[in-house]
C-alpha cells in the first residue's frame, strides 16, 4: 500500500494577481488530506469526506461531481502513462473541503504522486506540479495553480502563475490568526466576476494589479526579516486594494476591522474573497484578537502554518 499527504493553504498576499501574471505568497498549512492506494481489480474509489463507499470508476459511468478532483486525477494518469490494472482509493485526513483551505488540489496532488508511487512512474516535484496544474485547469478552468505548489512545496512560497516562480520565502514560523466567516465561497465564480469587471477597464485593473504585485514581493522580504509590524500595514494595503477589486465583503470587513480594533498590526481577506477566510498578524494580544474576531461573527480556526509539503511512503 502507499499512504499520502499533502497540506492545505493559505492565501498571505497576492490573491487574484496572481491570476494575472503577478506574484503571490502562500503558505501550508498543517490540516492535510490522506490518500491510500493499493493495487486492485477494479478501480475504486473511498472517501470518507464525501460518505461515498466503493464507487467503481468506469469509463461510461455519469460521475458524481464530489468525485470530479479525484476521478479526472486517476483518468489523466492512466491515459498520459498507459497504466493497466486497478486500483483501490481511500481518501481521509484533516483537511475538510469547507474551509477553502484547497482541499481539491491536495487530493489532486495525492492522486497523482500515490499512482506514480504505486506504478513505479518516476515523477520528480516539477512533473508532479505540471501534472497537477493541468488537471486542475482542467476541472476548474481558472486558477494560477498557487494552491497545487503549495501542496506539492509547502512551507512558504513566492510562485507566479504556471509554476513561472515557485521560490521558498525563507521564514520557520509566521504569527497569524485565522478567522472564518462560515460563508463557503466559490472561487471559479469569483475569478470570473473579476476577469468579467477586468475587460469592462483593463487599465484599472492593472493598476491595482501591479500595486499588489509590488506588495507581495515587499512583504516577502519583510517575512524573511521578521518585520510583523511591516507585514500587518503591507496586509491593510492589500486589502484596500482587494476591496477596490470589489472581492472584500460586508462580513470580512466586520472580521477585519475587529482584528485591527483589536489592536492587530494588519488583516485582509485570504483567497479569491466573498467568504471563506480572513487573517491577522496579532500584536503581543494574540488572545484580544481572536476575541474581536469571535464577536465579529467569525470563527478563530487554530491551524500551523508552513507546513511541510507532499509526503509518500
Ligand atoms: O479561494 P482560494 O483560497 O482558492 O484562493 C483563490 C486565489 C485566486 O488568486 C483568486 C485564484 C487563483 O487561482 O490564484
Amino acid at each position: 500500500m502507499v499512504s499520502v499527504s499533502a497540506p492545505g493553504k493559505l492565501m498571505l498576499f497576492g490573491e487574484h494577481a496572481v491570476v494575472y501574471g503577478k506574484h503571490c505568497i502562500v503558505t501550508a498549512v498543517d490540516k492535510r488530506l490522506i490518500a491510500n492506494l493499493q493495487r486492485s481489480k477494479d478501480i475504486s474509489i473511498n472517501s470518507m469526506d464525501y460518505k461515498i463507499r466503493n464507487y467503481v470508476l468506469d469509463k461510461l459511468d455519469k460521475l458524481p461531481s464530489e468525485l470530479k478532483f479525484v476521478s479526472s486525477s486517476i483518468r489523466y494518469f492512466y491515459d498520459k502513462y498507459r497504466i493497466k490494472g486497478g486500483v483501490s482509493i481511500a481518501t481521509g485526513g484533516t483537511l475538510k473541503s469547507s474551509y477553502g483551505l484547497g482541499s481539491s488540489s491536495a487530493i489532486i496532488v495525492c492522486i497523482i504522486k500515490g499512482l506514480a508511487k504505486l506504478f513505479r512512474v518516476p515523477l520528480p516535484n516539477r512533473t508532479l506540479f505540471d501534472v497537477s496544474y493541468k488537471i486542475n485547469r482542467l476541472v476548474q478552468g481558472a486558477g494560477s495553480g498557487f494552491d497545487v505548489a503549495s501542496a506539492i512545496y509547502g512551507k512558504t512560497l513566492n510562485y507566479v502563475a504556471g509554476g513561472k516562480v515557485i521560490q521558498k520565502v525563507k521564514v520557520k514560523d509566521l504569527p497569524l490568526v485565522i478567522g472564518y466567516t462560515g460563508i463557503k465561497a466559490h472561487t471559479p465564480t469569483i475569478v470570473k466576476e473579476v476577469a468579467n469587471r477586468y475587460r469592462e477597464n483593463p487599465e484599472y485593473h492593472d493598476d491595482i494589479f501591479d500595486d499588489i504585485d509590488k506588495i507581495s514581493l515587499k512583504a516577502k522580504d519583510e517575512i524573511e526579516h521578521k518585520k510583523w509590524r511591516k507585514v500587518g500595514s503591507l496586509m491593510d494595503k492589500n486589502q484596500e486594494l482587494l476591496r477596490k477589486l470589489g472581492v472584500s465583503s460586508f462580513k470580512l470587513e466586520e472580521m477585519v476591522n475587529a482584528a485591527k480594533d483589536a489592536g492587530a498590526y494588519g488583516a485582509k481577506l485570504s483567497g479569491a474573497g466573498v467568504g471563506d477566510c480572513m487573517i491577522a498578524i496579532p500584536d503581543g494580544s494574540v488572545e484580544a484578537v481572536k476575541d474581536a474576531i469571535k464577536e465579529a461573527g467569525g470563527q478563530v480556526i487554530s491551524i500551523k502554518v508552513n507546513a511541510d509539503g507532499v509526503k509518500a511512503n
